[in-house]
């Protein structure tokens, strides 16, 4: 297998839920927590602009409404993305892909783009974010790893951008995984840590994959994946795991 180059220990959304989830604010603080690498969900705005944001819709995490991606990045970019979270962060912006970026490359920070499509939008999503993230990291020693639940989303990637680097998401073992990953070309799949054993990252690593788990927040999760051997562990704890320790 060649070198891993990815931190084992990887800030959720940015900082867990000590921040506005998908906000540059909560990469920030996961940056000041000592993180080097964070995962991150984006998805499309109705005009193509690739932007983080976990659900469809903007309810949850913004003052928007309805589903994110009818709207133009004009109009998300108006949106306060923090005052749901505390008062400390609000005014924050939804970010585009690219924003995010800018900071992880002016740190030398990784990232693992999750594509999160909004439903029906695997394939434009996974076409335009991966060939997006091509452009954006040309020429970098350490491309962002993509990864999806979505395969179609994957294959529009491998398509759009074959050289980099693809990863399956289970949060099941479903009927036909191992061959899906073998023909998305992947380098890894991230499962949830409960399924993660010895007879499953055995048969990751024999297959030449590497192994990464969300999400773990526990101590006793954390010792139990660590001792197994996966090579990432995606975490919402910032505060209980120090990444330079791992
Ligand atoms: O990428 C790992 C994890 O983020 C997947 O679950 O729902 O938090 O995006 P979710
Ligand atoms: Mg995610």
């Amino acid at each position: 297998m060649t070198p891993w180059p990815y931190p084992r220990w990887l800030a959720h959304r940015g900082a867990g839920k000590l921040a506005p989830e998908n906000t540059l604010a909560a990469f920030r603080l996961g940056a000041g927590l000592g993180y080097t690498a964070f995962e991150c969900d984006v998805k499309l705005s109705a005009d193509g602009v690739p932007f983080l944001l976990h659900d469809d819709a903007l309810d949850r995490t913004s003052n928007g409404a309805g589903t994110a991606s009818a709207l133009p990045w004009a109009d998300l970019s108006q949106l306060d993305a923090g005052s749901w979270h505390s008062r400390t962060f609000a005014g924050e912006s939804l970010p585009t892909l690219q924003a995010v970026a800018a900071f992880v490359l002016r740190n030398g920070f990784s990232l693992n783009i999750e594509i999160k499509p909004t439903l029906g939008a695997d394939v434009p999503t996974g076409q335009r974010v991966a060939a997006l993230a091509d452009r954006l990291w040309a020429g970098q020693a350490v491309p962002p790893l993509l990864s999806s639940f979505r395969p179609e989303a994957l294959a529009a990637a491998q398509a759009a951008a074959p050289a980099l680097p693809r990863a399956l998401l289970l949060d099941t073992l479903w009927p036909g995984w191992f061959e899906c990953a073998t023909e998305l070309g992947c380098v890894a799949v991230v499962t949830q840590h409960g399924l993660m054993n010895t007879e499953l990252l055995n048969r990751l690593h024999a297959a030449g994959w590497r192994a990464l788990v969300y999400t773990v927040n526990d101590a006793t999760d954390a010792e139990r994946l660590l001792a197994l051997g996966v090579e990432g562990l995606i975490t919402d704890n910032l505060n209980g795991f120090a990444p330079a320790t791992g």
